[in-house]
């Protein structure tokens, strides 16, 4: 296998997006459209990433480090055409010897499948490959036009004749070349053209003029749609979703109203898990086996273990680790906090910052005050406690092993192990009370009527 180099256009903000945020961080699935280039490109196991933003894009540059970690950076400071903007990349490419590959930074649904299908046409013979798809709608693509040997030309919609109007095989704008033969030729470029830009697509007949053949390799017009704006944001996060919950069925899960269940684009199913109706996957999410999520439920940042229940009406918060065959259940909230093996909180609960013992039971309406308003502290629940409903657990406070807290206390200090513990006021019962009350109230109303 030759080295991979990829090279990833991001320069523009995408006025249309009517955004203060640089289109290419604008997320499909929990994931920038950037992220999603640069995964695929992990994917391939590539070498190298450079990115091509544009001017003060220092947050463009953030989150593509948090992909792909050692990525470097070329500013494009004019957009002077998409060969302009590969020719930013020369500092960092210059002397690599292996395969380039130019990816953009707003077509976030390629597949990394494509892209070896795209690079296996690569050989001694073959120095460029580019990526097309057939579309009955060809308009403002460019056209590819080919002979029997391959493809000797690209003619952008502005450039084409009545006859390659009617052409309906389009160029994705992908492409795959050898980066000898690309800074061989990348200087040739002219901006003689209608849009006064250089065009990468002129590399095709430069690369044909330097004696090589450019092969072809086939898409779905879906995989390479770009996003402009904000509509056609929504309709690639649509495709994705149909995508993702396709996969997820293939793979094992039941979805009992697939169009209402939304995932992120790192969402991770075990085998047999049930997932009810209108149910958010955020970023971060990994459920094993037989797990079943019930619906109206939200999670982000949260580990599920084999067997678990979730839901309905429950929110799994980052750091929320889920022990096997544990029960999460309606209106409970859970954050940063590890609930054991087989625990349950089932109704009306938030813990945050805490561990939960396995077998343990938390009461309803039960809650961890982890916050003191400057700083967070832990609650630390041992294995089989039971929670009474309606308790305060003022954190940091350490409950033991085995130990009984009684409905409605507010606990400040640390529990012993098979302690009880109460914080109740006790309770005062006065027999007959209730119906001497109603007696007398009654008479009071009887004579002020007869008056
Ligand atoms: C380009 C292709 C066209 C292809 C189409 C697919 C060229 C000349 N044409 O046309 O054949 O069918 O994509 O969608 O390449 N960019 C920069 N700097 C620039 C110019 C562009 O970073 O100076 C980036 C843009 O942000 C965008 C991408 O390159 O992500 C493509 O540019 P765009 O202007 O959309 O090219 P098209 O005219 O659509
Ligand atoms: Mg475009």
């Amino acid at each position: 296998m030759t080295n991979l180099a990829i090279v990833v256009l991001a320069a523009g903000m995408g006025t249309r997006m009517k955004s203060a945020l640089p289109k290419v961080l604008h997320k499909i699935a929990g994931r920038s459209m950037v992220g999603h280039a640069l995964h695929a490109a992990k994917a391939l196991n590539a070498v190298k990433a450079v990115i091509i933003h544009g001017p003060g894009m220092a947050a463009v540059q953030q989150e593509a480090r948090n992909v792909f970690s050692d990525c470097v950076f070329a500013e494009q400071n004019d957009r002077l055409g998409t060969g302009h903007a590969v020719q930013m990349a020369k500092q960092a490419l210059i002397g690599f010897e292996g395969t380039v590959l130019v990816l953009y930074g707003d077509v976030p649904l390629i597949q990394p499948e494509t892209l070896c299908g795209l690079m296996a046409k690569l050989d001694g013979q073959h120095k460029m490959a580019v990526l097309g798809f057939e579309t009955q709608s060809p308009f403002g693509y460019g056209r590819l036009i080919g002979d029997a040997n391959g493809i000797i030309d690209i003619r952008e919609e502005r450039e084409t004749n009545a006859q390659e109007k009617t052409i309906k095989l389009c160029n994705s704008g992908i492409v795959a070349i050898d980066n000898a033969l690309l800074w061989q030729i990348i200087p040739k470029l002219s901006k003689e053209n209608s849009k006064g830009e250089y065009y990468l697509t002129d590399l095709v007949k430069l690369a044909v003029a330097a004696k090589t053949t450019v092969a072809l390799a086939m898409c779905k017009e879906n995989e390479v749609a770009g996003v402009n704006d904000r509509i056609q944001l929504a309709v690639l996060e649509h495709v994705f979703q149909q995508e993702a919950r396709r996969l997820a069925m293939e793979n094992g899960a039941t979805l009992i109203d697939p169009e209402t269940v939304y995932f992120s684009a790192d969402t991770k199913l075990g085998k047999d898990v049930i997932i009810e109706p209108n149910v958010v996957f955020g970023p971060q999410v990994v459920v094993g086996d037989n797990v079943e999520i019930f619906a109206f439920s939200h999670i982000e940042g949260a580990t599920i273990a084999n067997g678990a229940r979730i839901g309905p009406f429950a929110r799994l918060r980052p750091g929320a680790e889920i022990g096997e065959n544990a029960h999460i259940g309606n209106f409970v909230e859970i954050k940063k906090a590890k609930i054991g093996k087989g625990a349950k909180a089932n109704h009306l609960t938030y813990i945050g910052d805490a561990i939960v013992g396995a077998g343990s039971n938390i009461g309803a309406g039960t809650i961890t005050c982890n916050y003191d308003g400057y700083d967070k502290h832990l609650t630390d629940i041992g294995e089989n406690v039971f929670v009474g409903s309606n308790t305060s657990l003022v954190a940091p406070v350490k409950i033991g092993a085995g130990a009984n807290i009684a409905a409605s206390s507010v606990i400040t200090a640390d529990v012993p192990a098979d302690a009880l513990a109460l914080t109740r006021v006790p309770a005062v019962v006065k027999v007959g009370w209730a119906k001497r009350y109603r007696a007398m109230k009654q008479a009071a109303k009887a004579a002020k009527k007869k008056t």
